[in-house]
């Protein structure tokens, strides 16, 4: 039998674990350990604050450790650990989903719930080509998707994703499926708070995609509103409408990836609503229970829904669920969530810091190095110069750094910076976030 200090030597081993995206020998060897946590700051096992300037993984919107969201949690566990989604439902379910239908904008009202932002994309693809499929028009398989785009690591997120090392590993991915350029371009856009001018017409890409297949080919095109992941990418002014005109003419569904975009981020609870565009599917996860218990889920128009709701009555229409779906802890915390966001007014919030957030960020406009800064909603995301011959060398130094320096977690992309704090952040607190970043630029140039 080992000896306790052996076993207590094996619990602090830091072999076992694979850390998903992480460079696992740079973290072992330096490891940035979080404990515990509460509103904006974590806190490290030897008791350091560290600022959260991502909110999470863009995920905890409310903060870190909200008592209602964990009251709500604890009471759940004693009460239903869990129930099966198939073919039962619990009574939390129908509350949460009914509460997200009244936040999303027109007849998006159909909620079905899976377990994170990559279940969901997948789930929105398949109920894309099923919606076809089950109105007699099978033909349309194709997916497009957009460069840079990141919707998870399913199979089917990496195939109409856009970045590059998230697909060049892993084979052929799905077949049939196209992309629309990204719409960044440093040349016209460079150092623009919110939408850029420029751009709109890009979406006009998706006209040639049809030209080249035929619209009677296509399923569903999908978006993120604003791109988050390779940097913070806000879409130009037009360009959503410009998709949305597109996709309804030539009958192609438009899903919207608001993974990132929902529940509040860019100041509404759904970037649906600040372009007044409306998808026929919506993605969400992360803000859903402001990240304290894994969720996600597809929101899809009633026409949508309605279109499976045929045949003989036993039978199942969608053959499609997760063992966790609408799980009960998740309910609980989704439905805590959404009353913190609301009692809090913390959608209104966001956008009421979004000129002031745009403004700190723009501070770090001149510092060397500094190629280019996006802002939308509590979200930025900067540019830095690479170093010759080592992509994504500076931006990994910058993260460590602001950890152990500067108390401050970020996000990087390669070389790019993203910033994007909890809702509840102050005033103060958005000076002092970008007053870090702005040293920790300072030390890897
Ligand atoms: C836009 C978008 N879609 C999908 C995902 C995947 O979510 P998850 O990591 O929960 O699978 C993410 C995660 O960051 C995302 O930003």
């Amino acid at each position: 039998m080992a000896d306790i200090s052996s076993l207590a030597r094996q619990t602090n081993d830091l072999d076992a674990f694979w850390l998903p995206f992480t460079p696992n020998r740079a973290f072992k060897r330096a490891p940035r350990l979080i404990a515990g946590a509460k509103d904006l700051h974590y806190f490290t096992p030897d008791g350091r604050a560290v600022l959260d300037g991502l909110a999470g993984l863009w995920c905890t919107n409310a903060g870190h450790n909200r008592d209602p969201i964990v009251a709500a949690i604890q009471r759940q566990a004693a009460e239903l650990d869990y129930s099966p989604a198939f073919h039962f439902a619990h009574p939390k379910s129908f509350e949460l989903a009914s509460r997200v239908a009244a936040l999303a904008p027109a007849d998006l009202n159909r909620v079905f719930f899976c377990n994170s932002g990559s279940e969901a994309i997948d789930t929105a693809l398949k109920i894309a080509l099923a919606y076809h499929n089950v109105r007699g028009e099978g033909a349309r398989t194709r997916l497009i998707g957009r460069e840079r785009g990141y919707h998870g690591v399913g199979f089917g997120g990496i195939s109409v994703g856009g970045i590059v090392n998230n697909r060049k590993f892993f084979g052929t991915l799905l077949a049939g499926v196209d992309h629309l350029p990204a719409t960044y371009s440093r040349e016209h856009q460079a150092f623009t708070k919110g939408e850029p001018q420029w751009g709109a017409h890009l979406a006009d890409e998706l006209e040639r995609i049809v030209a080249l297949h035929g619209a009677s080919t296509i399923a569903a095109v999908i978006v993120e509103p604003m791109a988050g992941s390779t940097g913070v990418l806000p879409p130009p002014k037009g360009y959503l409408a410009r998709l949305r005109t597109i996709c309804d003419r030539h009958g192609i569904l438009l899903i919207f990836d608001e993974v990132i975009t929902g529940f509040g981020r860019l100041g509404h609870a759904f970037a649906a609503e600040r372009y007044g565009v409306t998808p026929d599917l919506l993605c969400f996860a992360k803000g859903i229970t402001s990240g304290a218990v894994p969720m996600g889920g597809v929101i899809a128009r009633e026409n949508v829904y309605d279109a499976f709701m045929r045949g003989p009555e036993h039978a199942i229409e969608l053959f499609h669920g997760y063992t966790y779906s609408a799980h009960p802890l998740a309910c609980a915390a989704g439905l805590a969530s959404l009353d913190l966001y609301r009692d809090e007014g913390l959608f209104e919030r966001a956008k009421s810091l979004e000129s002031r957030y745009a403004d700190a960020a723009m501070t770090l406009k001149g510092l060397p190095g500094v190629l280019d800064i996006r802002t939308v909603g509590l979200a930025a995301g900067v540019d830095l110069a690479s170093r010759p011959d080592a992509v994504g060398e500076r931006g990994y130094e910058a993260m460590e750094r602001a950890f152990h320096d500067e108390d401050l977690v970020i996000r990087i992309t390669g070389d790019t910076l993203a910033i994007a704090p909890p809702l509840i952040v102050s005033e103060g607190q958005i000076g002092e976030i970008f007053a870090k970043v702005g040293r920790v630029i300072g030390a890897v140039m």
